[in-house]
Protein backbone atom coordinates (compact mmCIF):
# COMPACT_ATOMS: atom_id res chain seq x y z
CA UNK A 1 0.00 0.00 0.00
CA UNK A 2 3.39 2.53 -0.28
CA UNK A 3 3.36 4.90 1.82
CA UNK A 4 -0.44 5.20 2.49
CA UNK A 5 -1.32 6.41 5.89
CA UNK A 6 -4.42 6.76 8.00
CA UNK A 7 -3.85 10.65 7.35
CA UNK A 8 -4.02 10.54 3.78
CA UNK A 9 -7.13 8.98 3.94
CA UNK A 10 -8.94 10.81 6.69
CA UNK A 11 -10.45 13.42 4.35
CA UNK A 12 -11.72 10.62 2.38
CA UNK A 13 -13.44 8.99 5.31
CA UNK A 14 -14.77 12.12 6.22
CA UNK A 15 -16.29 13.06 2.85
CA UNK A 16 -18.01 8.90 2.52
CA UNK A 17 -19.62 9.85 6.03
CA UNK A 18 -20.93 13.26 4.70
CA UNK A 19 -22.09 11.83 1.01
CA UNK A 20 -24.01 8.82 3.12
CA UNK A 21 -25.68 11.67 5.54
CA UNK A 22 -26.26 13.66 2.43
CA UNK A 23 -28.17 11.36 0.93
CA UNK A 24 -30.32 10.25 4.22
CA UNK A 25 -28.60 6.84 4.54
CA UNK A 26 -26.92 8.00 7.78
CA UNK A 27 -29.46 9.38 9.94
CA UNK A 28 -27.21 9.86 13.42
CA UNK A 29 -24.64 12.17 14.15
CA UNK A 30 -23.04 8.56 15.91
CA UNK A 31 -23.20 6.25 12.58
CA UNK A 32 -21.24 9.58 10.72
CA UNK A 33 -18.27 10.02 13.02
CA UNK A 34 -18.24 6.32 12.89
CA UNK A 35 -17.79 6.27 9.20
CA UNK A 36 -15.77 8.99 9.21
CA UNK A 37 -13.31 6.86 11.82
CA UNK A 38 -13.22 3.91 9.97
CA UNK A 39 -10.90 2.98 7.00
CA UNK A 40 -12.23 1.11 4.45
CA UNK A 41 -8.96 1.44 2.21
CA UNK A 42 -7.42 -0.62 5.22
CA UNK A 43 -9.89 -3.70 5.13
CA UNK A 44 -10.40 -3.75 1.38
CA UNK A 45 -6.77 -2.52 0.06
CA UNK A 46 -7.94 -4.40 -2.91
CA UNK A 47 -10.88 -5.58 -5.12
CA UNK A 48 -12.57 -6.64 -8.76
CA UNK A 49 -14.48 -4.24 -11.33
CA UNK A 50 -15.84 -5.57 -13.86
CA UNK A 51 -15.01 -4.74 -17.29
CA UNK A 52 -15.10 -6.03 -20.88
CA UNK A 53 -11.32 -7.37 -21.81
CA UNK A 54 -10.13 -7.40 -25.96
CA UNK A 55 -11.46 -10.50 -26.66
CA UNK A 56 -14.81 -9.26 -25.57
CA UNK A 57 -15.37 -11.22 -22.70
CA UNK A 58 -16.57 -9.73 -19.34
CA UNK A 59 -13.87 -10.30 -16.75
CA UNK A 60 -13.35 -9.06 -12.99
CA UNK A 61 -9.96 -7.04 -13.02
CA UNK A 62 -8.50 -6.57 -9.67
CA UNK A 63 -7.96 -3.03 -8.32
CA UNK A 64 -6.21 -1.46 -5.70
CA UNK A 65 -6.18 1.59 -3.03
CA UNK A 66 -3.06 3.06 -3.82
CA UNK A 67 -1.44 6.35 -2.22
CA UNK A 68 -2.17 7.86 -5.42
CA UNK A 69 -5.79 9.79 -4.67
CA UNK A 70 -7.43 8.50 -7.15
CA UNK A 71 -6.89 4.92 -6.34
CA UNK A 72 -7.53 5.70 -2.76
CA UNK A 73 -10.79 7.75 -3.31
CA UNK A 74 -11.79 4.86 -5.50
CA UNK A 75 -11.80 2.67 -1.97
CA UNK A 76 -14.25 5.48 -0.86
CA UNK A 77 -16.93 5.66 -3.13
CA UNK A 78 -20.62 4.73 -2.65
CA UNK A 79 -20.21 1.59 -4.10
CA UNK A 80 -20.10 -2.18 -3.59
CA UNK A 81 -16.25 -3.57 -4.06
CA UNK A 82 -16.50 -7.22 -5.12
CA UNK A 83 -13.56 -8.83 -3.07
CA UNK A 84 -13.43 -12.52 -3.95
CA UNK A 85 -14.76 -14.97 -6.91
CA UNK A 86 -15.97 -18.54 -6.59
CA UNK A 87 -12.62 -20.39 -6.34
CA UNK A 88 -14.43 -23.87 -7.70
CA UNK A 89 -15.07 -21.88 -11.10
CA UNK A 90 -13.34 -18.45 -11.74
CA UNK A 91 -10.14 -18.62 -13.96
CA UNK A 92 -7.37 -16.23 -14.36
CA UNK A 93 -7.59 -14.46 -18.05
CA UNK A 94 -4.44 -12.14 -17.68
CA UNK A 95 -2.10 -10.96 -14.71
CA UNK A 96 -5.14 -9.37 -13.35
CA UNK A 97 -8.28 -10.54 -14.19
CA UNK A 98 -10.39 -13.10 -13.72
CA UNK A 99 -14.09 -14.79 -14.85
CA UNK A 100 -16.26 -16.18 -12.30
CA UNK A 101 -18.99 -15.40 -9.61
CA UNK A 102 -18.39 -12.72 -6.69
CA UNK A 103 -18.46 -14.80 -3.64
CA UNK A 104 -17.92 -11.63 -1.15
CA UNK A 105 -17.76 -7.93 -1.37
CA UNK A 106 -17.58 -4.82 0.63
CA UNK A 107 -21.09 -4.09 0.68
CA UNK A 108 -22.53 -0.54 -0.27
CA UNK A 109 -22.07 2.03 1.83
CA UNK A 110 -24.98 3.57 1.52
CA UNK A 111 -27.17 0.14 2.14
CA UNK A 112 -25.01 -0.64 5.07
CA UNK A 113 -25.29 2.36 6.85
CA UNK A 114 -28.96 2.29 6.06
CA UNK A 115 -29.09 -1.45 8.07
CA UNK A 116 -26.68 -0.29 11.10
CA UNK A 117 -29.35 2.57 11.24
CA UNK A 118 -32.01 0.11 11.52
CA UNK A 119 -30.62 -1.97 13.57
CA UNK A 120 -30.54 0.83 16.14
CA UNK A 121 -27.71 -0.17 18.78
CA UNK A 122 -27.60 1.10 21.80
CA UNK A 123 -24.21 1.46 24.05
CA UNK A 124 -24.03 -2.30 25.50
CA UNK A 125 -25.69 -4.43 23.11
CA UNK A 126 -24.23 -7.37 21.85
CA UNK A 127 -24.64 -7.80 18.10
CA UNK A 128 -23.62 -10.30 15.51
CA UNK A 129 -23.10 -10.01 12.17
CA UNK A 130 -23.61 -13.01 9.64
CA UNK A 131 -21.16 -12.49 6.88
CA UNK A 132 -18.06 -10.94 7.90
CA UNK A 133 -16.48 -10.30 4.53
CA UNK A 134 -14.23 -8.19 4.52
CA UNK A 135 -14.45 -6.87 7.88
CA UNK A 136 -15.58 -3.58 7.33
CA UNK A 137 -19.01 -3.60 9.16
CA UNK A 138 -17.77 -5.29 11.66
CA UNK A 139 -15.16 -2.64 12.18
CA UNK A 140 -17.86 0.01 11.73
CA UNK A 141 -19.81 -1.98 14.75
CA UNK A 142 -16.65 -1.99 16.93
CA UNK A 143 -16.02 1.51 16.60
CA UNK A 144 -19.65 1.61 17.70
CA UNK A 145 -20.02 -0.51 20.46
CA UNK A 146 -16.40 -1.34 21.52
CA UNK A 147 -14.82 -5.36 20.40
CA UNK A 148 -16.17 -7.08 23.16
CA UNK A 149 -19.59 -6.66 21.97
CA UNK A 150 -19.31 -7.61 18.28
CA UNK A 151 -18.86 -11.24 16.86
CA UNK A 152 -19.22 -12.10 13.31
CA UNK A 153 -19.19 -14.91 11.21
CA UNK A 154 -18.14 -15.88 7.63
CA UNK A 155 -18.05 -19.24 6.38
CA UNK A 156 -14.90 -19.17 4.28
CA UNK A 157 -12.21 -19.50 6.55
CA UNK A 158 -9.58 -17.32 4.48
CA UNK A 159 -11.78 -14.47 4.49
CA UNK A 160 -12.28 -14.86 8.46
CA UNK A 161 -8.24 -14.91 8.87
CA UNK A 162 -7.78 -11.81 6.46
CA UNK A 163 -10.23 -9.75 8.15
CA UNK A 164 -8.73 -10.57 11.41
CA UNK A 165 -5.16 -9.33 10.24
CA UNK A 166 -6.71 -6.35 8.57
CA UNK A 167 -8.81 -5.37 11.30
CA UNK A 168 -5.96 -6.10 14.15
CA UNK A 169 -3.80 -3.85 12.39
CA UNK A 170 -6.61 -1.06 12.90
CA UNK A 171 -7.17 -1.77 16.77
CA UNK A 172 -9.93 -3.59 16.44
CA UNK A 173 -10.25 -7.34 18.09
CA UNK A 174 -13.86 -8.35 17.63
CA UNK A 175 -14.56 -12.56 18.16
CA UNK A 176 -14.35 -13.80 14.59
CA UNK A 177 -15.55 -17.68 13.89
CA UNK A 178 -15.49 -19.91 10.85
CA UNK A 179 -18.54 -21.73 10.62
CA UNK A 180 -22.12 -21.53 8.64
CA UNK A 181 -24.05 -18.55 10.41
CA UNK A 182 -27.47 -20.09 9.40
CA UNK A 183 -26.33 -23.33 11.81
CA UNK A 184 -23.89 -23.25 13.86
CA UNK A 185 -23.57 -20.07 15.65
CA UNK A 186 -21.31 -18.96 18.93
CA UNK A 187 -22.80 -19.84 22.06
CA UNK A 188 -23.65 -16.68 23.23
CA UNK A 189 -27.15 -14.80 23.17
CA UNK A 190 -27.11 -11.30 21.33
CA UNK A 191 -29.37 -8.23 21.26
CA UNK A 192 -29.07 -7.44 18.21
CA UNK A 193 -28.40 -9.49 14.44
CA UNK A 194 -27.27 -8.13 11.05
CA UNK A 195 -26.86 -10.18 8.43
CA UNK A 196 -25.20 -9.25 5.10
CA UNK A 197 -25.84 -12.34 3.24
CA UNK A 198 -29.43 -13.35 2.48
CA UNK A 199 -31.26 -16.39 3.73
CA UNK A 200 -34.46 -17.97 1.95
CA UNK A 201 -36.16 -17.57 5.77
CA UNK A 202 -35.16 -16.80 9.45
CA UNK A 203 -32.74 -19.55 10.45
CA UNK A 204 -33.79 -21.36 13.68
CA UNK A 205 -30.15 -20.93 15.27
CA UNK A 206 -30.69 -17.13 15.12
CA UNK A 207 -33.84 -17.39 16.97
CA UNK A 208 -32.32 -19.43 19.41
CA UNK A 209 -29.15 -16.88 19.96
CA UNK A 210 -31.40 -13.71 20.40
CA UNK A 211 -32.45 -12.03 23.57
CA UNK A 212 -36.08 -11.58 24.20
CA UNK A 213 -36.60 -8.45 22.11
CA UNK A 214 -33.61 -8.65 19.87
CA UNK A 215 -33.69 -6.79 16.65
CA UNK A 216 -32.50 -8.86 13.26
CA UNK A 217 -31.97 -7.12 10.02
CA UNK A 218 -31.36 -9.37 6.98
CA UNK A 219 -32.06 -10.02 3.65
CA UNK A 220 -34.70 -12.56 2.59
CA UNK A 221 -34.65 -13.92 -0.76
CA UNK A 222 -38.21 -15.15 -1.93
CA UNK A 223 -37.19 -16.13 -5.06
CA UNK A 224 -38.49 -13.82 -8.09
CA UNK A 225 -37.39 -10.94 -5.47
CA UNK A 226 -37.65 -10.31 -1.72
CA UNK A 227 -36.19 -7.29 0.60
CA UNK A 228 -34.02 -6.04 3.76
CA UNK A 229 -36.63 -7.13 6.99
CA UNK A 230 -36.52 -5.41 10.53
CA UNK A 231 -37.60 -8.02 12.88
CA UNK A 232 -37.97 -8.26 16.76
CA UNK A 233 -38.01 -11.18 18.45
CA UNK A 234 -40.68 -11.53 21.34
CA UNK A 235 -41.25 -13.64 24.54
CA UNK A 236 -42.17 -16.35 22.60
CA UNK A 237 -39.74 -16.63 19.73
CA UNK A 238 -41.82 -14.94 17.48
CA UNK A 239 -39.59 -13.07 15.12
CA UNK A 240 -42.08 -9.76 13.63
CA UNK A 241 -41.59 -6.79 11.74
CA UNK A 242 -41.82 -5.47 8.24
CA UNK A 243 -39.82 -5.50 5.33
CA UNK A 244 -37.77 -2.18 4.79
CA UNK A 245 -37.90 -0.26 1.39
CA UNK A 246 -34.41 -0.49 0.60
CA UNK A 247 -33.58 -3.26 -1.68
CA UNK A 248 -31.02 -5.87 -0.16
CA UNK A 249 -29.75 -8.37 -3.15
CA UNK A 250 -26.73 -9.84 -1.06
CA UNK A 251 -24.79 -12.96 -1.82
CA UNK A 252 -27.21 -15.84 -0.65
CA UNK A 253 -25.93 -17.73 2.38
CA UNK A 254 -23.80 -20.93 1.33
CA UNK A 255 -23.06 -24.20 3.90
CA UNK A 256 -19.65 -24.82 1.58
CA UNK A 257 -17.40 -22.35 1.17
CA UNK A 258 -15.89 -23.62 -1.72
CA UNK A 259 -18.83 -23.90 -3.66
CA UNK A 260 -21.31 -21.00 -4.63
CA UNK A 261 -25.00 -22.64 -4.92
CA UNK A 262 -26.30 -22.45 -8.46
CA UNK A 263 -30.13 -22.22 -9.50
CA UNK A 264 -31.59 -25.61 -10.91
CA UNK A 265 -32.51 -24.70 -14.20
CA UNK A 266 -35.23 -27.20 -15.32
CA UNK A 267 -35.82 -28.17 -18.99
CA UNK A 268 -38.12 -25.96 -20.12
CA UNK A 269 -41.76 -27.17 -21.19
CA UNK A 270 -42.13 -26.86 -24.92
CA UNK A 271 -43.19 -23.23 -26.45
CA UNK A 272 -46.97 -23.24 -26.45
CA UNK A 273 -48.49 -19.98 -27.29
CA UNK A 274 -47.77 -16.46 -27.86
CA UNK A 275 -50.71 -13.82 -27.07
CA UNK A 276 -51.59 -10.13 -26.18
CA UNK A 277 -50.85 -9.24 -22.63
CA UNK A 278 -50.94 -5.87 -20.71
CA UNK A 279 -48.31 -6.58 -18.09
CA UNK A 280 -45.17 -5.53 -19.47
CA UNK A 281 -41.29 -6.39 -19.15
CA UNK A 282 -40.27 -3.02 -18.18
CA UNK A 283 -43.20 -2.57 -15.66
CA UNK A 284 -41.61 -5.75 -14.22
CA UNK A 285 -38.56 -4.35 -14.52
CA UNK A 286 -38.93 -1.12 -13.05
CA UNK A 287 -41.25 -1.91 -9.84
CA UNK A 288 -39.57 -3.82 -7.00
CA UNK A 289 -42.63 -4.14 -4.60
CA UNK A 290 -44.22 -6.03 -8.06
CA UNK A 291 -41.62 -8.31 -7.99
CA UNK A 292 -41.98 -9.04 -4.30
CA UNK A 293 -45.48 -9.67 -5.22
CA UNK A 294 -44.64 -11.95 -7.65
CA UNK A 295 -42.33 -14.07 -5.60
CA UNK A 296 -44.92 -14.56 -2.74
CA UNK A 297 -47.67 -15.61 -5.41
CA UNK A 298 -45.49 -17.86 -7.68
CA UNK A 299 -43.46 -20.00 -5.85
CA UNK A 300 -40.35 -22.16 -7.18
CA UNK A 301 -40.39 -19.94 -9.56
CA UNK A 302 -37.29 -17.69 -10.87
CA UNK A 303 -37.16 -14.36 -12.73
CA UNK A 304 -33.86 -14.13 -15.21
CA UNK A 305 -33.36 -11.60 -17.69
CA UNK A 306 -32.92 -13.52 -21.38
CA UNK A 307 -30.77 -12.22 -24.47
CA UNK A 308 -31.57 -13.88 -28.07
CA UNK A 309 -28.59 -15.04 -29.28
CA UNK A 310 -29.66 -14.90 -32.62
CA UNK A 311 -31.12 -11.44 -32.83
CA UNK A 312 -30.16 -10.08 -29.22
CA UNK A 313 -33.47 -9.16 -28.02
CA UNK A 314 -33.71 -9.17 -24.52
CA UNK A 315 -36.82 -10.00 -22.51
CA UNK A 316 -37.50 -11.18 -19.07
CA UNK A 317 -38.62 -14.82 -18.82
CA UNK A 318 -40.71 -16.31 -15.28
CA UNK A 319 -39.54 -20.40 -14.81
CA UNK A 320 -41.02 -22.93 -12.50
CA UNK A 321 -39.29 -25.07 -11.48
CA UNK A 322 -41.68 -27.67 -13.50
CA UNK A 323 -40.48 -26.58 -16.18
CA UNK A 324 -43.52 -23.65 -17.32
CA UNK A 325 -42.36 -20.79 -18.34
CA UNK A 326 -43.20 -17.27 -19.66
CA UNK A 327 -41.78 -14.58 -21.56
CA UNK A 328 -42.19 -10.90 -22.26
CA UNK A 329 -39.80 -8.89 -24.59
CA UNK A 330 -38.86 -5.25 -23.95
CA UNK A 331 -40.39 -3.84 -27.00
CA UNK A 332 -41.58 -0.18 -26.74
CA UNK A 333 -44.21 0.95 -29.32
CA UNK A 334 -45.58 -2.15 -29.64
CA UNK A 335 -48.47 -4.25 -28.57
CA UNK A 336 -47.38 -6.37 -25.96
CA UNK A 337 -47.17 -9.82 -25.95
CA UNK A 338 -46.65 -12.62 -23.43
CA UNK A 339 -45.12 -16.54 -25.14
CA UNK A 340 -45.14 -18.84 -22.61
CA UNK A 341 -44.76 -22.64 -22.16
CA UNK A 342 -46.52 -25.31 -20.06
CA UNK A 343 -49.28 -24.46 -17.37
CA UNK A 344 -50.64 -20.99 -18.87
CA UNK A 345 -51.61 -20.15 -15.24
CA UNK A 346 -48.27 -18.90 -14.72
CA UNK A 347 -48.88 -15.90 -16.57
CA UNK A 348 -52.27 -15.49 -16.09
CA UNK A 349 -51.49 -15.59 -12.01
CA UNK A 350 -48.48 -12.46 -12.68
CA UNK A 351 -51.55 -10.69 -14.64
CA UNK A 352 -53.54 -11.44 -11.85
CA UNK A 353 -50.83 -10.47 -8.94
CA UNK A 354 -49.99 -7.19 -10.96
CA UNK A 355 -53.92 -6.41 -11.08
CA UNK A 356 -53.73 -7.07 -7.63
CA UNK A 357 -50.95 -4.70 -6.78
CA UNK A 358 -53.06 -1.45 -8.88
CA UNK A 359 -56.02 -1.98 -7.04
CA UNK A 360 -54.05 -1.74 -3.88
CA UNK A 361 -52.66 1.46 -4.82
CA UNK A 362 -49.12 0.25 -5.47
CA UNK A 363 -48.01 -0.45 -2.22
CA UNK A 364 -44.36 -0.56 -1.39
CA UNK A 365 -42.31 -3.04 0.03
CA UNK A 366 -42.52 -1.63 3.92
CA UNK A 367 -46.71 -1.87 3.25
CA UNK A 368 -45.54 -5.91 4.00
CA UNK A 369 -45.18 -7.33 7.50
CA UNK A 370 -43.02 -10.32 7.68
CA UNK A 371 -43.59 -12.79 11.11
CA UNK A 372 -41.71 -16.05 11.46
CA UNK A 373 -43.34 -18.15 14.09
CA UNK A 374 -41.83 -19.91 16.92
CA UNK A 375 -42.56 -23.22 14.91
CA UNK A 376 -40.27 -22.07 12.01
CA UNK A 377 -44.00 -21.51 10.05
CA UNK A 378 -43.37 -18.08 8.12
CA UNK A 379 -45.44 -15.29 6.46
CA UNK A 380 -46.01 -12.03 4.72
CA UNK A 381 -49.01 -10.05 5.24
CA UNK A 382 -50.57 -6.80 3.16
CA UNK A 383 -50.21 -4.41 6.59
CA UNK A 384 -53.51 -2.53 5.68
CA UNK A 385 -55.80 -4.97 4.67
CA UNK A 386 -54.54 -8.36 6.18
CA UNK A 387 -53.93 -10.24 2.89
CA UNK A 388 -51.97 -13.31 3.77
CA UNK A 389 -49.34 -14.98 2.31
CA UNK A 390 -48.03 -18.46 4.04
CA UNK A 391 -44.31 -19.71 3.60
CA UNK A 392 -42.44 -22.68 4.03
CA UNK A 393 -39.85 -23.02 6.79
CA UNK A 394 -37.51 -22.70 4.35
CA UNK A 395 -38.99 -19.17 3.44
CA UNK A 396 -40.60 -20.16 0.36
CA UNK A 397 -44.12 -18.96 -0.21
CA UNK A 398 -46.40 -22.54 -1.00
C1 LIG B 1 -21.61 -9.21 1.01
S1 LIG B 1 -20.41 -10.17 1.79
C2 LIG B 1 -20.28 -9.50 3.40
C3 LIG B 1 -19.77 -8.10 3.51
C4 LIG B 1 -19.17 -7.79 4.85
N1 LIG B 1 -20.17 -7.60 5.88
C5 LIG B 1 -18.23 -6.61 4.75
O1 LIG B 1 -18.43 -5.61 5.43
O2 LIG B 1 -17.27 -6.73 3.99
C6 LIG B 1 -21.28 -11.67 2.16
C7 LIG B 1 -20.47 -12.63 2.96
O3 LIG B 1 -21.31 -13.64 3.44
C8 LIG B 1 -20.52 -14.80 3.58
N2 LIG B 1 -21.39 -15.97 3.73
C9 LIG B 1 -22.06 -16.65 2.78
N3 LIG B 1 -22.74 -17.67 3.33
C10 LIG B 1 -22.51 -17.61 4.67
C11 LIG B 1 -22.93 -18.41 5.77
N4 LIG B 1 -23.74 -19.46 5.62
N5 LIG B 1 -22.49 -18.06 7.00
C12 LIG B 1 -21.65 -17.01 7.18
N6 LIG B 1 -21.22 -16.24 6.17
C13 LIG B 1 -21.64 -16.53 4.93
C14 LIG B 1 -19.68 -14.79 2.31
O4 LIG B 1 -18.54 -15.61 2.42
C15 LIG B 1 -19.37 -13.30 2.18
O5 LIG B 1 -18.13 -13.00 2.74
Amino acid sequence: MGDLTLDTARPHMTALADELSKAGAIRTPQWHDTFAAVPRHVLVPTWFEQEQNAKGITVWRQQRATADERYLAAAYRDVTLVTALDPATSEQVDDTAWTGFPTSSSTLPSLMAGMLEGLSVRTGHRVLEIGTGTGYNAALLCARLGDRLVHSIDVDPDLVDTARTRLARIGYTPGLTTGDGCTALPDLSFERIIATCSVPGIPQEWIEHAKPGAVIVADVALGIEGGLVRLTVDEDRRAIGHFTTTAGRFMPARSDPRAYPQPHRPQRAPEAESRPTTLTAPEIQSHYTLRLLLALQLPETELVYDIDDATGAMSIQLQRSDGAWARVPFIFNAEPTVTYGGDPNLWKQAETTWHWWKAHNRPAHDQFGYVREANGDAAVWHIPDGTRWHLTTRGRPR
